[in-house]
C-alpha cells in the first residue's frame, strides 16, 4: 500500500513499506513517521503492541528500513489526514549512524553525501518537480505534433562554440561530447517538420556560478517553415503550459519548498519583449557601463527581468555576440533573429533560440569567417543545399527551468546528481 493511498483505505488493515523518518516516545505511546517515496504518514504504537515491539522499537532510528503493519485511523492534525495504529513492525535494514541529522548541515557536507540527501522531504519534492516538469514539457510537444528525435551525444564538431568542449577519444579520433543537439535537430526537421531533442548537454564551464553547470538537460524543438516570430509564439506556448501544469499537479511539492505561488501564476501569455538595443538604455540609465556589442551577463539579465512579473524575451542582439548559424535580421543585418528567454526573480536566461540561416553562401560565409572548418560541417550545408527552408528552434535549459519554478538558489539542487566544475561526486 502506497502512503499517499492510506486516506481511501480507513479502519482497514495495511501493510507500509518505507524508511523511518523520525522516531519519538511520549508517554507511553510511540510515534514513528513513515516515508515511502509517495508520502509521509505517522505511525503509533500503543499497547500491548509497544511491549511486544520493545526491542524492535529499540532499533528503530532514522532512517532504518521497515515493513509496518497496522489499521488506518483518522487523524485531521496529520497532513494526509490519517495515521495508523500498528500492531507489528520489521526491521530490514538498519540506520544506526545515518550521517544526516535533523540538524543543519553545510552544504558541501550535504553534497557529499548526495546519495543520501536525496531521501530528504525537500530534495523529493524538488525531483518530483522536475519530473512533472519533463512530463508537462512532452506532453505539449508530443500534443502539438512534434516528435521527438534524438541527436547523438558524442559528436565529430561543436555546435556552441569551442572553449567549452569536452573533448573523448573516440577510437584513435578526436570527438566531443554534445553541447546541443541543434544542429541535428534542423536536419530531422527537415524530415519530419516539427521535432524536439531531450537529452543530456555538456559545457565545459569554467565558471563557479548558480546557473551554471557541465552536464545538463536540454528540451530543443526545431521546427521548419518556422520564422523568428513563431519560434517566440512556441516558446510562450510551452513555458505557459509547464508553469501552469506545476501550479495545478504538484501543490504538495511547492507547499514543502514554500513557494511564493503569486510568482508563477502571473506566468501568462504573452511575454514581454525588450530588443538588445532597448536593453543597453535601460541599463545604461541604471548606470550600467556598457557598449553596442557588450555581452549581457547575469548582473544585466537580473536587472532588466526586474520590470516584469513574467518572462522577458531579449530579441535582436548583435551578430558578433551569437553563434555562427543564427539569421541576420533583413532590416538590420548587423542584428540576428535571436531571443533569450529571461526568467523573472533574477533566475536569467532559460531558453536560447534563434532563427536560422538557410541560405547556403550565407552560411557557407558565415563557417568560413568564423574560422571553421567547412570540411567538418559539409553534412550542415548540405541541409542548405537540398531543399532549404527557412526554420527555427530553441533550447530549454531543464535545471534553470527548475530553479525558477521551484523557487531554489542554486542548479546544483535542481539534478539529481549534479556535475560542475568542481563537483564530480558522488
Ligand atoms: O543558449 P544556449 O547555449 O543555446 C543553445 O545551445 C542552442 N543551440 C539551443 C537551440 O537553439 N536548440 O543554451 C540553451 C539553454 C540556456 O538558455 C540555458 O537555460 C541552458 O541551456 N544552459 C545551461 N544550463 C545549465 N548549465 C549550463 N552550463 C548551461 N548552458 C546553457
Ligand atoms: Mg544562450
Amino acid at each position: 500500500m502506497l502512503i499517499q493511498e492510506l486516506h481511501l483505505h480507513v479502519d482497514e488493515q495495511v501493510t507500509v513499506k518505507g524508511w523511518v523518518v523520525h522516531h519519538r516516545s511520549s508517554g507511553k505511546i510511540d510515534f514513528l513517521v513513515i516515508r515511502d517515496g509517495s508520502g509521509q504518514v505517522q505511525t503509533v504504537v500503543r499497547e500491548p503492541a509497544r511491549t511486544a515491539l520493545a526491542e524492535v522499537l529499540t532499533q528503530a532510528v532514522q532512517e532504518t528500513s521497515v515493513v509496518v503493519e497496522g489499521r488506518v485511523g483518522i487523524d485531521p492534525r496529520s497532513p494526509g489526514g490519517v495515521e495508523v495504529v500498528v500492531e507489528q513492525i520489521q526491521l530490514i535494514g538498519s540506520g544506526h549512524d545515518y550521517p544526516i541529522g535533523p540538524k543543519a548541515h553545510g552544504v558541501d557536507f550535504l553534497m557529499d553525501h548526495r546519495h543520501l540527501w536525496v531521501r530528504s522531504a525537500r530534495q523529493s519534492a524538488i525531483l518530483r518537480i522536475r519530473a512533472a516538469i519533463i512530463r508537462l514539457a512532452r506532453n505539449f510537444l508530443d500534443g502539438h505534433g512534434f516528435v521527438v528525435a534524438d541527436p547523438p551525444i558524442i559528436t565529430p564538431s561543436f555546435a556552441e562554440g569551442s572553449t567549452s568542449l569536452f573533448a573523448i577519444d573516440y577510437f584513435g579520433e578526436p570527438a566531443y561530447l554534445s553541447q546541443s543537439g541543434q544542429l541535428y535537430m534542423e536536419a530531422l526537421a527537415m524530415a519530419l517538420g516539427k521535432v524536439y531533442a531531450f537529452g543530456p548537454t555538456f559545457r565545459a564551464e569554467k565558471s563557479k556560478t548558480r546557473r551554471h553547470l557541465s552536464e545538463f538537460w536540454m528540451i530543443e524543438p526545431e521546427m521548419a517553415f518556422c520564422d523568428f516570430e513563431e519560434n517566440l509564439w512556441w516558446q510562450e506556448q510551452l513555458i505557459e503550459a509547464i508553469v501552469q501544469g506545476v501550479l495545478a499537479e504538484c501543490q504538495v511539492e511547492l507547499a514543502t519548498l514554500e513557494r511564493d505561488l503569486s510568482h508563477l501564476q502571473a506566468v501568462v501569455r504573452p511575454f514581454p519583449r525588450i530588443t538588445y538595443r532597448q536593453a543597453l538604455e535601460q541599463l545604461t540609465a541604471e548606470g550600467f557601463e556598457l557598449q553596442f556589442g557588450d555581452d549581457l551577463g547575469a548582473p544585466h539579465e537580473t536587472a532588466l527581468a526586474r520590470a516584469y512579473d513574467r518572462p522577458v524575451f531579449l530579441t535582436h542582439f548583435p551578430t558578433r555576440l551569437k553563434a555562427f548559424y543564427m539569421q541576420p535580421d533583413p532590416r538590420d543585418p548587423e542584428l540576428a533573429l535571436a531571443a533569450d528567454l529571461l526568467a523573472p526573480e533574477g533566475y536569467g536566461e532559460i531558453i536560447g533560440g534563434s532563427e536560422r540561416i538557410y541560405d547556403y553562401e550565407l552560411m557557407r560565409s558565415r563557417l568560413v569567417s568564423q574560422g571553421l572548418d567547412e570540411g567538418q560541417y559539409a553534412w550542415y550545408l548540405d541541409l542548405r543545399r537540398f531543399g532549404t527552408v527557412p526554420h527555427s528552434g530553441f533550447g530549454v535549459g531543464l535545471e534553470r527551468l527548475v530553479a525558477w519554478i521551484a523557487g531554489l538558489d542554486h542548479v546544483r539542487e535542481t539534478t539529481p546528481f549534479p556535475r560542475t566544475l568542481t563537483r564530480l561526486w558522488p
